[in-house]
């Protein structure tokens, strides 16, 4: 369910439907509704305090969106990116995860929740539920969440250098990576359309435009005006800037990524990597083509595969009281 401007009553119909659905269990203990019982206003206050943030830091649903994906990837979905290390060796500190934003607004949502319901909603779950929170701020459509993870007590940098994917990879490893973690080629599709919400820093695609095959050239597969627009944006060696992933709706969840990525206009090589499979392809070609029939829908499903990754339940873990430190 769309509730882009979140009127009051679509707001109050995705609450009805939220304790309407059947309690289902689901996938390595987690299930739709778990904190029903113990914290029954837990999604109202994520909802709630994402709103307001969203209100004033409207730049922030990209990186909260992004947050929740870098948790997973690494050690699972287990909120050992939230984890700060004495020694500056925590998955945070790793390069690839310098620029992660949005760790604010996870303590907030976590001190509402602590007020109301002490000891009892995993920061690992919050990740989750602000992930689907955003999308739906940014125009995307409603999707259960499944809820019940525990927090991990283990964050080290070398694992995050290992498992998150870089900017440049290719269709081949893309493909080998999402199915390390059982995500499908369709998920792979699918939730490279994240994309369509936030901003990227220079560095994590200057090689196309500067240094390619290390010999000063440029990405022959990336629209030659774009590349020109690209260039007068980030000059080489710019560390700071910021570009918008889907120019002109980067605050908007929609499918105009996919078209970029269609015209040769995505920005990292593993977006433009989609072309390259038949089946990531078609994908993109019927969402084109249909105006998006499937895709947020597809999105919600994705992101609900994505969110089972690694999951410590029941006595596994731990409920952090605090997002950036174990118990
Ligand atoms: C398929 C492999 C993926 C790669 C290689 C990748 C890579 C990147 C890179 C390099 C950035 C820009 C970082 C920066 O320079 O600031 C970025 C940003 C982002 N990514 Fe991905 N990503 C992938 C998948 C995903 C997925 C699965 C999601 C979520 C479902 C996602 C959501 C985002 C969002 C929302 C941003 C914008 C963050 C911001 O505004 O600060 N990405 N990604």
């Amino acid at each position: 369910m769309a509730c882009p401007k979140l009127f009051l009553s679509c707001l109050l119909l995705q609450l009805m439907f939220l304790f309407l659905v059947p309690e289902a269990a689901q996938g390595q203990g987690l299930k739709v509704g778990f904190y029903r019982k113990a914290c029954p206003n837990a999604e109202i206050i994520v909802k709630e305090v994402i709103g307001q943030v969203m209100s004033v830091a409207p730049s922030l649903s990209g990186p909260l969106l992004r947050l929740h994906f870098h948790d997973c990837f690494v050690r699972g979905c287990e909120g050992s990116v939230l984890l700060n290390s004495p020694t500056y060796q925590a998955e945070k500190d790793a390069h690839p995860n310098h620029s992660l934003r949005g760790f604010q607004t996870i303590d907030r949502v976590k001190t509402a929740l602590e007020k109301a319901c002490p000891g009892i909603v995993s920061c690992a779950d919050i990740l989750a539920l602000v992930a689907r929170d955003v999308v739906v701020a940014t125009g995307g459509l409603f999707y259960y969440v499944e809820t019940g993870r525990k927090d991990g007590n283990v964050s080290t940098s070398k694992e995050a250098l290992n498992d998150l994917i870089p900017s440049k990879a290719n269709i081949t490893t893309l493909k080998i990576d999402f199915a390390k973690r059982g995500l499908s080629v369709k998920d792979l599709v699918v939730l490279s359309g994240g994309h369509t919400i936030g901003t990227s820093h220079c560095p994590s695609f200057s090689n196309r435009l500067y240094n390619f095959t290390g010999k000063g050239d440029t990405d022959p597969t990336l629209d030659s005006n774009y590349l020109a627009r690209l260039k007068l944006s980030c000059k080489p060696d710019d560390q700071t800037t910021l570009v918008e992933m889907d120019p002109g709706s980067v605050r908007t969840f929609d499918i105009k990524y996919f078209n970029l990525i269609a015209k040769r206009r995505g920005l990292f090589t593993s977006d433009a990597a989609l072309l390259d499979d038949s089946q990531t392809k078609a994908y993109l070609d019927f969402q084109i083509k249909t105006g998006g029939s499937t895709f947020f829908k597809d999105f919600g499903e994705s992101m609900v595969k994505m969110g089972r990754i690694g999951v410590l339940t029941e006595t596994a873990g731990e409920v952090r009281k605090v997002c950036s430190k174990v118990n």
